[in-house]
């Protein structure tokens, strides 16, 4: 990956969510490219063992643990392990996410709450959990929002909902260890070209216009996004707290 800074994440340990694919692996691969020793985390065993290969045939250093993060013992249990892992723990990404697309009167019950627990609730245990040793290290956290949280989007309101929330998890979170020396910020990208945009179904009769959402730049890639997450996570980004870093080719400015 382009412009790696060697060294940066050097004796540092970061714990990332969704790191089997997309965003989460790019991330993943990063850090670890740039010395951290990497924790990664995924529903899907394969795709992690995938992103731990990368990781492994660099010459980086990683540990894997699958699970799922709508269990909230499973966030905490994952927090402990990878403390147990490396011994202590400065980064942690909540990455992994999902998102679909519908009429918002069909969206089944089931769907909604599984977004709810995916997008919203992991991330809020996963900083339960984290943040207790965070302290002790100056930790960061990083939550991967959307533009979809900073701007209203036709078809999918339960996701636009789910990252509203998880901007206001990071700015709560910075005014509450103001007094500390934590970190929490989040990044918004836009379309980004990963399995969740490429496999990402809406339906028939959509309205066209109203999906002004697209931009007009194109897509990112997942390494464009990775590349932000190590910037506000080293040291270099010291001051920053409490944001939301816009990686979205223009999409959030009018
Ligand atoms: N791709 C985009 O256009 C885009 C835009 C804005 C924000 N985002 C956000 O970026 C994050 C990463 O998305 P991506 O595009 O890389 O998607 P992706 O589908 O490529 O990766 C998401 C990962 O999360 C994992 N995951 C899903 N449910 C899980 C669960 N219950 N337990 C554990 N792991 C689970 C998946 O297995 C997958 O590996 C998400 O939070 C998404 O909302 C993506």
């Amino acid at each position: 990956m382009a412009n790696e800074v060697p060294g940066r994440f050097e004796g540092k340990v970061a714990l990332i969510t969704g790191a089997g694919s997309g965003i989460g692996r790019a991330t993943a691969v990063r850090l670890a490219a740039e010395g951290a020793r990497v924790f990664a985390h995924d529903l899907d065993g394969e795709a992690l063992a995938g992103t731990a290969e990368t990781i492994t045939a660099a010459g980086g250093t990683v540990q894997t643990r699958t699970g799922d993060v709508t269990s909230r013992a499973e966030c905490f249990d994952t927090v402990a392990a990878a403390v147990d892992a490396f011994g202590r723990l400065d980064v942690l990404g909540n990455i992994a996410g999902i998102a679909r697309g519908e009429h918002f009167t069909d969206v089944p019950e089931d769907a909604y709450r599984l977004m709810v627990a995916v997008n919203m609730d992991a991330p809020f245990f996963f900083c339960q959990a984290a943040i207790p040793h965070l302290l002790e290290t100056s930790g960061v956290i990083v939550n991967m929002a959307s533009n979809a949280g900073l701007m209203g989007q036709a078809y999918t309101v339960a996701y636009c909902m789910t990252k509203g929330a998880v901007i206001q998890l990071t700015k709560s979170l910075a005014m509450e260890y103001m007094k500390t020396d934590l970190r929490v910020n989040a990044i918004a990208p836009a379309g980004t070209l990963t399995s969740l945009t490429l496999g990402y179904q809406m339906p028939a009769d959509v309205d066209i216009e109203l999906m002004r959402y697209t931009g007009f730049r194109g897509m990112a890639e997942p390494g464009d996004i990775a590349a932000l997450f190590s910037f506000v996570a080293s040291p270099e980004a010291h001051n920053i707290h409490g944001a939301v870093l816009s990686s979205d080719f223009g999409v959030t400015a009018g």
